[in-house]
C-alpha cells in the first residue's frame, strides 16, 4: 500500500468547557479541563493511521515537555516520527480551546510549527517520498514551506491533498499542484470567494476551486455532511452520519480529512472515502478531545 506523508502542525491542546462565551473583561466558571494532543497535522496523521494507512510525519516541536509528550503519543498511535524535529529555543505549538454548546473557539500559538522552512521540509520529503504516495498538508505551518512542499510533492508524483485551515489567499499557480482540496464553508469563502450554503452554492464553489486548478474539491458542511466534485464533474453529496451524541467537535474535520487520504491509499473512490470520513467523524464528535477521540477502522466498521 502507498504511504501517507503529512507535513503539519503538532499542538498541545488546552481545552475547557464553558456554559457560554465570556464577554470582554468577564470571568466564567468552566469545567472538564483537559490537556491533550492536537494540531491539525498530527490529528489528520492519527486519523489516517487509525484508519489503516501507513503514515510518516514531517513536523517540529520544541525541546520541552509538551513536545516530548506529543511525539511519544504520535509514535504510540503508529505514525513514523523519525522526521519530527525537536528544536531548542522554540516552544511547542499550543492551542487554547473553549468548548461551548457543541462548538469550539481556538486560539493558537504556532511556536515550533513555523520553525521549518522550505529547505527543511523539502529535504525530509525527498528522503521519504516514493511515486504514488499521498502527501497531506494544512495551513498551520510556515506558508512558504507548505507551498514549496505541495509543489515538490506534485513534481515527485505524489497524490497531494491540501486542507487550507486556517485559510489565506494562496499564491499564483499553487492549485495546479493540488489533487484534492478539502475545506469548510468559511475557508471556502476565503479561498475562492463563494460561501457554500446549499447544493447549488456548493456546486458553484467546487467549480471555482477546480477552475483555480485543484483536480478535486471536497467541502465539509458540519452537520449537513459534505459535498465533492472530481474531474468527472459529477456532484457527490454525502450526509453526515448520525453521532451517538455530540460531546466535542474538536478534531472532527481532521478525522474526515484523514479518512479521505487513508481511503485514497486503500483504493477507495472519493465518494466511498467521504462516507467513511462521515462515519469516522461522527464517532470523534461523540468523545472528548482531539487525537484521543479519533476512532480506529474497526470502530468505524462496527457502526
Ligand atoms: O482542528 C482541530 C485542531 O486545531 C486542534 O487540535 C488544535 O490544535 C488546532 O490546531
Amino acid at each position: 500500500m502507498p504511504k501517507v506523508i503529512v507535513f503539519g502542525s503538532m499542538n498541545m491542546d488546552l481545552s475547557i468547557d464553558a456554559p457560554r462565551m465570556p464577554a470582554a473583561g468577564e470571568t466564567l466558571d468552566g469545567s472538564g479541563f483537559l490537556t491533550n494532543a492536537g494540531g491539525k497535522g498530527a490529528n489528520q496523521a492519527v486519523a489516517a493511521v487509525r484508519l489503516g494507512a501507513p503514515v510518516h510525519m514531517i513536523a517540529a516541536v520544541g525541546a520541552d515537555a509538551f513536545g516530548e509528550e506529543l511525539v511519544a503519543g504520535l509514535a504510540g498511535a503508529g505514525v513514523d516520527c523519525s522526521r519530527v524535529r525537536r528544536l531548542a529555543g522554540v516552544t511547542t505549538g499550543v492551542a487554547v480551546i473553549v468548548r461551548c454548546a457543541g462548538e469550539n473557539r481556538i486560539v493558537l500559538e504556532a511556536g515550533a510549527n513555523h520553525a521549518l522552512g522550505p529547505d527543511d521540509v523539502l529535504s525530509e520529503l525527498r528522503r521519504v517520498a516514493e511515486k504514488g504516495d499521498a502527501f497531506l498538508t494544512q495551513g498551520e505551518c510556515d506558508p512558504e514551506a507548505t507551498y514549496a512542499a505541495l509543489r515538490a510533492a506534485h513534481e515527485l508524483g505524489l497524490y497531494t491533498v491540501f486542507n487550507p485551515a486556517p485559510a489565506r489567499p494562496a499564491p499564483e499557480g499553487l492549485w495546479e499542484a493540488v489533487d484534492l482540496v478539502c475545506l469548510n464553508e468559511t475557508e471556502c469563502q476565503i479561498v475562492c470567494g463563494a460561501l457554500p450554503v446549499d447544493d447549488e452554492t456548493c456546486l458553484e464553489a467546487a467549480r471555482r476551486l477546480r477552475a483555480l486548478g485543484a483536480r478535486a474539491a471536497v467541502i465539509t458542511l458540519g452537520a449537513a455532511g459534505s459535498f465533492g466534485l472530481g474531474p468527472d464533474e459529477v456532484p457527490l453529496r454525502v450526509p453526515a452520519a448520525p453521532a451517538p451524541r455530540v460531546v466535542d467537535t474538536t478534531g472532527a474535520g481532521d478525522t474526515f480529512i484523514g479518512a479521505l487520504v487513508a481511503g485514497h491509499v486503500r483504493g477507495m473512490t472519493l465518494s466511498e472515502s467521504m462516507s467513511w470520513g462521515a462515519a469516522a467523524s461522527a464517532l470523534t464528535v461523540s468523545r472528548l478531545g482531539a487525537q484521543q477521540a479519533i476512532p480506529t477502522a474497526e470502530e468505524v466498521e462496527a457502526t
